[in-house]
């Protein structure tokens, strides 16, 4: 078996992480610039404000896709540039700006995936009460809807919000992002389920607005529990684990049984109710939604174990090479979270991200010879590969297209296949840019030499 013809061959990027142009035009405030304003949240002072300069360079940066042998892009929408308000006027200049990619895209002949909502809130929404405002859902349904409209004929595959396990649990509980906010269990659970709402409602608009069938789908942050032995009784726990309320807002359970089965998982609605918090019985007819693939972002995994009955997480030991983000290196991820995720919802994976940031510069030859990149991608890739030997999977997106700003960490973790200098501007392809390309040319054969 191969990778299924017409396999997806992508590298994902986001608005904030990339476009700059932050005070262009007639842009509205996100949560994120006025992170980047502020002293103290972000690594050394770095800001975003020029970013990759993507807002001044779409023709380049489509010539530089085409150049990786991509057939698919995906990226995300800045709400605040579209909609400056977050609700009601459309800006010209953001609405040209978007239009000039896709159509760049048209003729690079490469597939557009659009995710509408990637951690850029629109601080005039904020200003209302972000998403604990029970009409969040309705501004994020009428952005989609404005967006649907706007682009729907360029795009086939939308992605309605990138990993709510972060910008809901690191955002709103434990203030490690955007926007820095440590609220009690009862008001991050209402915000989650406003999240979860705000999806439903999107998903019909867009279903509405876009007469052709187009594929929707969500990018969840994905880091399920791997079994410590290939043993039955290990790989159903690992099971068992990754979809367990550990009292967080991270577990994929939280988010994807709602949408694709129209209930809570039992446990987490235990804990919300503990807490005073109970979703409204109405609203899961609004909130389940016809999707059509899981997009996951996996990075690394939990290694767990069954002992007595019970889970034991376990320790890595040193020899687990760990990236420049300390994340440890477990390629099997690749194999059983796939899988987990297709036995539960019966839906086609896409990998919306994965990659990996490494301590590296431009070598005296100017060159960035990253083999441990490439290295990860097969690793990685050769376990994706055995997992679609038995499920469906339908693309994988490599993250980063170019280093780019990596949120509180600014621009000193490096995740790029194409190194970016963020003091001229420059994009200068790695080693494992070559490699990507022969990759998307052999539709993966390439991870076997
Ligand atoms: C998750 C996020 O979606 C993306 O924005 C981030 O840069 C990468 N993973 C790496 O941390």
């Amino acid at each position: 078996m191969a990778f299924q013809k017409g396999f997806r061959w992508g590298v994902a990027t986001a608005s904030y992480q990339i476009e700059g142009g932050a005070h262009e035009a007639d842009k509205g405030l996100n949560v994120w610039d006025v992170a980047s304003a502020t002293e103290g949240r972000i690594f050394e002072g770095h800001t975003a404000d020029v970013g990759c300069d993507h807002f001044h360079k779409v023709k380049e940066d489509v010539a530089l896709l085409k150049e990786l042998g991509v057939n698919a892009y995906r990226f995300s929408i800045n709400w605040a540039r579209l909609i400056p308000s977050g609700t009601g006027k459309v800006s010209e200049a953001g609405k040209n700006f978007y239009l000039e990619l896709f159509k760049e895209l048209k003729v690079a002949g490469i597939e557009p995936w659009v995710t509408l909502f990637h951690w850029d809130y629109p601080y005039a929404l904020y200003e209302r009460g972000g998403w604990l405002n029970d009409e969040s859902s309705d501004w994020f349904a009428a952005y989609a809807k404005v967006c649907a409209e706007l682009f729907g004929d360029y795009v086939d595959h939308f992605i309605l919000i990138n990993e709510p396990e972060c910008f809901v649990g690191l955002g709103h509980f434990t203030a490690g992002h955007a926007p820095f906010l440590k609220l009690c269990v009862r008001d991050v659970a209402h915000i989650s389920h406003n999240v979860l709402l705000a999806c439903g409602k999107a998903e019909k608009a867009i279903r509405k607005a876009i007469a052709r069938p187009v594929k929707i789908g969500t990018a969840q942050a994905y880091w399920p529990a791997i079994p410590a032995t290939h043993e039955a009784k290990d790989v159903e726990m690992a099971r068992k684990e990754t979809f367990t309320c550990h009292h967080d807002f991270g577990g994929i359970g939280l988010w994807l049984d709602p949408l694709l089965k129209g209930e809570y998982p039992a446990d987490y609605l235990a804990w919300f109710a503990e807490n005073g918090f109970v979703p409204p019985e109405k609203d899961m007819e609004i909130i389940r939604s016809r999707l059509d693939f899981c997009g996951l972002n996996t990075y690394s995994g939990n290694p767990v174990k069954e002992e007595g009955g019970k889970a034991v997480y376990i320790t890595p030991p040193p020899t687990v090479p760990k990236t420049d983000m300390r994340w440890n290196v477990y390629p099997e991820v690749f194999y059983y979270g796939p899988k987990y995720i297709y036995d539960r919802y019966n839906l086609p994976v896409v990998y919306t991200e994965n990659g990996v940031a490494l301590a590296e510069w431009k070598d005296l030859n100017g060159e960035i010879c990253d083999d441990s990149r490439i290295d990860f991608l097969k690793r990685y890739l050769r376990e994706l590969y055995r997992a679609a030997d038995e499920i469906p999977v339908e693309g994988y997106f490599y993250w980063t297209l170019y280093d780019n700003f990596e949120w509180t960490e600014g621009f000193s973790k490096k995740f790029g296949l194409v190194h970016f200098d963020p003091e001229t501007l420059e994009r200068t392809p790695k080693k494992s840019a070559r490699f990507f390309r022969t990759l998307a040319e052999t539709n993966g054969e390439e991870i076997w030499k």
